[in-house]
């Protein structure tokens, strides 16, 4: 029988506990469990859980996470920008849910919160993960205009029906949520595209603007770029913006048959 070894720094061991408050303390205390790997001093991960008085806190995880950081632990790592759920640098795993740690209130979880990095993905430091393949995918299906007509003198213009062709799609703030909850992509994402990808990619096909709809559809013939989709919807159910790349994934589907007549 085989028997396999985990590597030893695949254990998530307990950390330090942080400003927990005496009893019978004053304050409206929390805990928030958070992920802390430090790639420079070679030990395993570990959770640390710091105790955050939300009287005197932001509703949001990500107030608490810079409050963690401004006051309680200024070593704490993460990502964020904008705080109201537009630049998409936030994105985490809070309670077991892929999601956006600016519009995630910390009350939402009944006991305490747990914040770890986005799931199989490399972790540079703490919660932030490495999203540099995901950002060469991207580059692959060039997100941007193509064209091969004359330039026009003003803008390149558009019907309103044609516009409305990209709602649900343009609003995709490439925060990897989905693809970061899609079993499909954890296994294949050397090759498969994974459902943002995928979403920008059709909001390109599908703009009347665009010249270059049968190239982009040719870079997508293939078995894994874009047929690695088994329809399990993880995708939709974790876009903090409520978008749906399963259905983009699908239309780009129904086009490359459509197209073989
Ligand atoms: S529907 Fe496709 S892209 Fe979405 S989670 Fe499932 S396999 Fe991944
Ligand atoms: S489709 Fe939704 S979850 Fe996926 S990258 Fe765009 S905004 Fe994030
Ligand atoms: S900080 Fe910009 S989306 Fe959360």
């Amino acid at each position: 029988m085989v028997q396999l070894t985990l590597p030893k720094n695949s254990t998530i061991r307990k950390g330090k506990v942080w400003n927990k408050p005496e009893k019978g303390a004053k304050g409206n205390f929390k805990a928030f469990e958070v992920y802390r790997w430090n790639p420079e001093d070679g030990e395993n991960p570990r959770t640390d859980t710091y105790y955050v008085d939300m009287d005197k806190c932001g509703p949001m995880v990500l107030d608490a996470l810079i409050k963690i950081k401004n006051e309680i632990d200024p070593t704490l790592t993460f990502r964020r920008s904008c705080r109201e759920g537009v630049c998409g640098s936030c994105s985490m795993n809070i309670d077991g849910m892929n999601t956006l740690a600016c519009t995630r209130a910390s009350a939402d979880s009944r006991g305490s919160v747990k914040i770890y990095p986005l799931p199989h993905m490399s972790v540079v430091k703490d919660l932030v993960p490495d999203l540099t393949h995901f950002y060469a995918q991207h580059r692959m299906i060039q997100p941007w205009l193509e064209t091969t007509s004359t330039t026009p003198e003003k803008e390149w213009r558009q019907s309103r029906e044609d516009r409305e062709k990209l709602d649900g799609l343009y609003e995709c703030i490439m925060c990897a949520c989905c693809s970061a909850s899609c079993p499909s992509y954890w296994w294949n994402s050397d090759r498969y595209l994974g459902p943002a990808i995928l979403l920008q990619a059709y909001r390109w096909i599908v703009d009347s603007r665009d010249e270059a709809t049968g190239d982009r559809l040719d870079q997508l013939e293939d078995p894994f770029r874009l047929y690695r989709c088994h329809t399990i919807m993880n995708c939709a159910q974790a876009c903090p913006k409520g978008l749906n790349p399963a259905k983009a994934i699908a239309e780009t589907k129904k086009m490359m048959v459509e197209r073989r007549g």
